[in-house]
C-alpha cells in the first residue's frame, strides 16, 4: 500500500491526533525501480509483508443484530485470511432463531475458507459467565447477561480478543455491501499501525463517501449527517482547550476503527451508539494532562491516532429511519456535553443543536448522560479464561 504521511498533527496533551492519510495504491507493489521509489517522500509505502505482520495478530470484531445473512456472509468474505473474526451477536432467536442460521452460516463458510473464527450470543449465559468470573460486573444486566447495544457487543468481544492473546482489534459493521471495501478497511487499519511508535494507538477510517439514491440518480456524499455534527463539536472541543481553532478530527463517530490492545485496556467505554464519539472525549480526558489520569504509563509512551481516508465508498443497510440518526446524534454529543472538559459556552451550543434538530425535546434541561463503562485492565482475564468453552463458540478446540 501507498499512502500519504500525515500533513500535520495536533497535540493534547499525551494525544497525538494526525490528520487525515490520503491512499495513493491500495497495492504498492514490489519496488524494483530505484529512480521512482527514492525521492518521493510524501508518500510512504508499506510493504504487504509489513501489513501481513499486523493482521496476523488482529482480531477484526463484528458486531451484528438482525442484518441479512448475504451482508455478514460477504464482510467475512473481505476479512484478509490472517486475521481472526470474532461475531458478536445480538439478533433475535424467537420465534424466528437468526443467530442459529449465522451460526450456521459462519461454520460454514469458515469450514470452506479453512479459517478460524470464534462466535457468540451478546445474551448468552456463557458470555456473561467471563464477566462474573473476571470480576467485570458493570457489563452485566439486572438478568445477568451481558446489556444489550452495540457498544456493549464491542466490549465483550475487546475481551474474547485478549483472551486469544490478539495485539489488536478492528472494528467493521456487519451491514456492509461491499466485501471489496471491508478488505480496504481492514489494510487501512493495518497501514495506520505500521506507523506507530507507541503501543497505544487507534485508527479511525473517514469515509471518501456515502453513496445515496436522490431522484433515482446516485449521489456521492460526502459527510453523513452524523458524521457532521459530531466533528464540529469535537473540534470545537479541542479547540477550546488548546486555544487554537482546529479541524483535524474528520473521523468523530467512525464505526470502522482499530485500536492497539493496550489502548482498548486502558479507555473507559460508553453505551450504545455513543462508543466511538466517545473513545476520544475519553482520550481527551485520560491522556490530556487537564484532568488527573488513571493510566501514567499511557501518559508516558503517549497516544498516537491515525485517520485514514478510503477509497472504496461506504456502502451499508440505509433503511433504518430516522429515528436511528437522531439516537446517534444525541448519542455522540452528549458525550461531549457531560464531559468535565466541556466549557459551559460549548455545552449551550451543544444543548441548542439538539434542540434546533428536534433530537430533544424543548423542555429538556440537558440530553441523556449514556451508561458508562470502566477501563477493562481492572478484570482478572486469567480467571475469565478459566470458563471459556472455546470448542462451543468457536471452530477451536479448548486447550
Ligand atoms: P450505523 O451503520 O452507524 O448507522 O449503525 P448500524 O445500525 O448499522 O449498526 C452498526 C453495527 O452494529 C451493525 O453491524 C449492527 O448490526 C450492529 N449492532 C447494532 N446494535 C447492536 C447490538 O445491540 N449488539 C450487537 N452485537 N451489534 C449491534
Ligand atoms: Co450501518
Amino acid at each position: 500500500m501507498r499512502i500519504e504521511l500525515p500533513v500535520n498533527a495536533e497535540r493534547f496533551g499525551s494525544n497525538l491526533f494526525y490528520a487525515v492519510q490520503k491512499v495513493f495504491e491500495l497495492d504498492g507493489g514490489i519496488d524494483t525501480d530505484d529512480a521512482f521509489s527514492n525521492p518521493f517522500h510524501v508518500v510512504r509505502k508499506i510493504s504487504a509483508e509489513e501489513l501481513f505482520a499486523i493482521e496476523r495478530d488482529m482480531a477484526v470484531i463484528i458486531p451484528i443484530k438482525d442484518e441479512r445473512l448475504r451482508l455478514l456472509e460477504g464482510v467475512l468474505c473481505g476479512i484478509p485470511h490472517a486475521c481472526f473474526p470474532i461475531i458478536l451477536s445480538n439478533s433475535q432467536r424467537e420465534p424466528i432463531d437468526r443467530y442459529r442460521m449465522e451460526q450456521a452460516m459462519v461454520d460454514n463458510f469458515c469450514r470452506f475458507a479453512k479459517k478460524k473464527y470464534a462466535m457468540f450470543h451478546q445474551r448468552s449465559a456463557d458470555l456473561a459467565e467471563v464477566f462474573k468470573k473476571g470480576g467485570y460486573h458493570d457489563l452485566l444486566g439486572e438478568d445477568g447477561l451481558v446489556r444489550n447495544g452495540k457498544a456493549e457487543g464491542m466490549i465483550a468481544a475487546i475481551v474474547l480478543a485478549r483472551l486469544l492473546g490478539k495485539k489488536y482489534i478492528g472494528f467493521i459493521d456487519a451491514d456492509n455491501f461491499f466485501p471489496g471495501s471491508v478488505l480496504e478497511y481492514v489494510r487501512l487499519f493495518s497501514a495506520g499501525f505500521s506507523q506507530a511508535k507507541t503501543e497505544y494507538s487507534m485508527v479511525r477510517v473517514q469515509w471518501h463517501s456515502k453513496p445515496k439514491i436522490i431522484d433515482s440518480e446516485l449521489f456521492f456524499a460526502r459527510l453523513g449527517r452524523v458524521t457532521r455534527i459530531t466533528n464540529q463539536f469535537v473540534n470545537q472541543l479541542l479547540s477550546l482547550h488548546t486555544g487554537f481553532e482546529s479541524d483535524i478530527i474528520l473521523t468523530g463517530n467512525a464505526g470502522e476503527h482499530a485500536m492497539s490492545m493496550d489502548l482498548a485496556l486502558a479507555l473507559d467505554y460508553s453505551s450504545g451508539f455513543s462508543v466511538e464519539t466517545n473513545h476520544f472525549v475519553n482520550m481527551l480526558e485520560k491522556f490530556g494532562g487537564v484532568l488527573p489520569t488513571t493510566h501514567p504509563e499511557v501518559m508516558r509512551n503517549g497516544v498516537e491516532v491515525f485517520q485514514m481516508q478510503s477509497r472504496n465508498p461506504h456502502f451499508h443497510e440505509a433503511t433504518k429511519g430516522d429515528d436511528h440518526l437522531k439516537e446517534m446524534i444525541e448519542g455522540s454529543l452528549s458525550v461531549l456535553y457531560h464531559s468535565p472538559l466541556c466549557p459551559e459556552t460549548l455545552k449551550k451550543e451543544i444543548l441548542h443543536e439538539l434542540k434546533r434538530h428536534k433530537i430533544i425535546s424543548a423542555s429538556k434541561k440537558e440530553p441523556t448522560n449514556p451508561r458508562r463503562y470502566p477501563s477493562l485492565s481492572k478484570m482478572n482475564f486469567e480467571k475469565a479464561a478459566k470458563v471459556l468453552d472455546w470448542e462451543k463458540h468457536s471452530n477451536m478446540p479448548n486447550v
